[in-house]
């Protein structure tokens, strides 16, 4: 977990119910000196990078740079300082910091315009506007607190812990709108497996269609939403919330028994920054599967190895209809196929799915 003075800065921004332009603003800017920083002293964790190199880099005087550093040390990140040497990295922030991610995307080679927000309604709402405002796609938008987080079927979705990720990611596609049915179900394979490799310890699952689970419990949803001009798309957003770093212990109560974190599941924390790149590069490679066709697996295959439900008995709602049966996997329209005791399957393809007692 974080330590308690960023915890407190973190549980506070959800106090704090700050413009979005505003915050937005200033994190660009300062999020450029910052990247321009962290990636000298990250790229070099075990030397001292001189304050004129940094002072040169930036275009400022080295007491500038000072101030910059001490900035980055309220963040949480931290520095050992050697008169003649220079500075060097001795602890990352522990919370979002899109400076961070930014570094880390291009570790993985990977590109994405992020913006963050330490407090924002719904990063989906935020993605919607910012197209308005002329953003161009694809971008992401990041936050350590939504106010207003959406789940499916109008659900609430809990936000207020800054050791979780709130992102959503905004995409034009050129398509029909019937190829975008897959999307959710690839971004789930995408992220699972891009999870797992931070979590030696358990075993990550998809429960279809859009949850992630692990030991029965959820600790991720995703949400795409689509804007439509006419019978076209005009564009989707994606939107994964992930419960991370934080102790489901501190979930509001009818959460406890059915939710958990990826640090309750694996006995320790993760790296938030470097997880968050992770996640934005699988929703990129899941989009270039999906949306582009980039791809050799086919969607049945590459779903069955992750599925929570295989050969369990299910009961699937849709409407006011119950249908009941052996979950069998996915078709290629990303329908789940209940068998019957007769052996014949019925796709579910939309509605709630829940284990039988
Ligand atoms: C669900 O399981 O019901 C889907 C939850 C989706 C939550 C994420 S958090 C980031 C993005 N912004 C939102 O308002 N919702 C999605």
């Amino acid at each position: 977990m974080s330590t308690d003075t960023e915890k407190t800065q973190a549980r506070c921004l959800c106090d704090n119910q700050m413009s979005s332009t505003d915050t937005e603003y200033s994190e660009v800017k300062s999020s450029e000196d910052a990247f321009i920083i962290l990636k000298a002293l990250l790229d070099a964790p075990d030397d001292f990078v001189s304050g004129s190199r940094l002072a040169k880099q930036l275009g400022i005087s080295r007491p500038a740079v000072w101030g910059k550093l001490e900035k980055l040390r309220e963040k949480g990140f931290d520095f050992e300082a050697v008169r003649n040497r220079g500075y060097r990295i001795i602890k990352e922030a522990e919370v979002l910091h899109p400076a961070l991610i930014r570094y880390y995307l291009a570790k993985l080679s990977a590109e994405m315009d992020v913006l963050y927000f330490p407090v924002i309604d719904s990063t989906n709402s935020e993605a919607d506007r910012q197209i308005t405002y002329g953003r161009k796609s694809p971008f992401a938008i990041a936050s350590s607190c939504q106010t207003k987080g959406r789940g499916r079927l109008g659900r609430e979705w809990y936000s207020a812990s800054a050791d979780n990720l709130y992102i959503s990611v905004l995409f034009e596609p050129k398509i029909p709108p019937q190829q975008l049915q897959h999307f959710t179900l690839w971004a789930g394979i995408y992220i699972c497996r891009a999870l797992q490799k931070f979590i030696p310890k358990a075993t990550l699952q998809i429960k279809w269609p859009n949850d992630l689970h692990c030991d029965g419990r959820k600790f991720a949803g995703m949400l795409t939403e689509a804007k439509m001009d006419a019978d076209s798309l005009r564009s989707i957003v994606f939107g994964i919330g992930i419960n991370l770093n934080s102790n489901p212990t501190s979930f509001p109560k009818e959460l406890r028994s059915i939710a958990t974190s990826l640090y309750a599941v694996n006995g320790e924390e993760v790296p938030l920054n470097q997880v968050t790149a992770s996640v934005l590069q699988a929703i990129t490679g899941a989009y270039d599967a999906c949306i582009q066709g980039n791809t050799t697996e086919s969607l049945p295959e590459a779903w069955a190895p992750l599925s929570s439900l295989n050969s369990k008995p299910v009961t699937a709602l849709q409407g006011d209809k119950e249908i009941s049966g052996i979950a069998s996997g996915i078709d290629s329209s990303g329908a789940l196929l209940l068998t019957q005791p007769d052996g014949s399957t019925i796709p579910v393809r939309a509605g709630d799915v829940t284990l039988k007692k």
